[in-house]
């Protein structure tokens, strides 16, 4: 049986995108059920109702970066009544509490573009360019309380190149993402 993944994200999707591709390739035996955003206007939303895939807006409240709880508790419920098995976090901006995690331990994922432990946080792809790193790349990592620190599931590596701007660097590391994201899922569905 196929199994049910939701997806949130906060900005174009991209990553949501290589997790359809890879459905409809035959790489990934599941189904995304929801797709869910904290921007109303975000592509991510999009990509998924030109789909067919419910796309839902969750408000919470004007906050910048915070995640309230009451939304996570509500996002949490709706969720497990769509019978959720693993969440694929992929852009999104916020971090994911206690509501979240006890509702799918060991069940959420992100995807981060940086080789964690190193460059937690915002625009890793700068952080690295700006510390002089060789090499980078992209984390997909089981998500807990903090910031980017969970265990880690797979990684892929990305050099840095002369000349390299945030924006190539970033680009560079995207395509490694979307290989590594389906691969990561597929991993972490054969350990559930
Ligand atoms: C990705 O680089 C991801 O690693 C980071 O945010 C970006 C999201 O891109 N957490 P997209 O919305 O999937 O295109």
């Amino acid at each position: 049986m196929s199994l049910r993944l939701a997806v949130l994200g906060s900005g174009s999707g991209s990553n949501c995108q290589s997790i359809f591709n890879a459905i409809d390739d035959g790489r990934l035996d599941a189904e995304v059920v929801l797709v869910l955003s904290d921007h109303e206007d975000a592509y991510i939303l999009e990509r998924a109702r030109q789909r067919g895939v419910p796309a839902e807006y969750m408000d919470c409240g004007g906050f910048r970066n915070k995640f309230p709880l009451e939304v996570q508790e509500a996002v949490a419920a709706r969720l497990q009544e769509l019978q959720v098995d693993l969440v694929c976090l992929a852009g999104f901006m916020r971090l994911v509490k206690e509501p979240l995690l006890k509702a799918f331990p060991r069940r959420i994922l992100n995807i981060h573009p940086a080789l964690l432990p190193n460059f937690p946080g915002v625009e890793a792809w700068k952080q690295a360019l700006d510390a002089g790193a060789k090499q980078t790349g992209c984390t997909v990592h089981y998500v807990d309380a903090g910031m980017d620190t969970g265990e880690i599931l797979m990684q892929a590596y990305v050099p840095v190149l002369s000349g390299d701007t945030p924006e190539s660097l970033h680009a560079r590391i995207q395509v490694q993402e979307h290989i590594l994201y389906p691969a990561a899922i597929l991993s972490a569905i054969s350990r559930l």
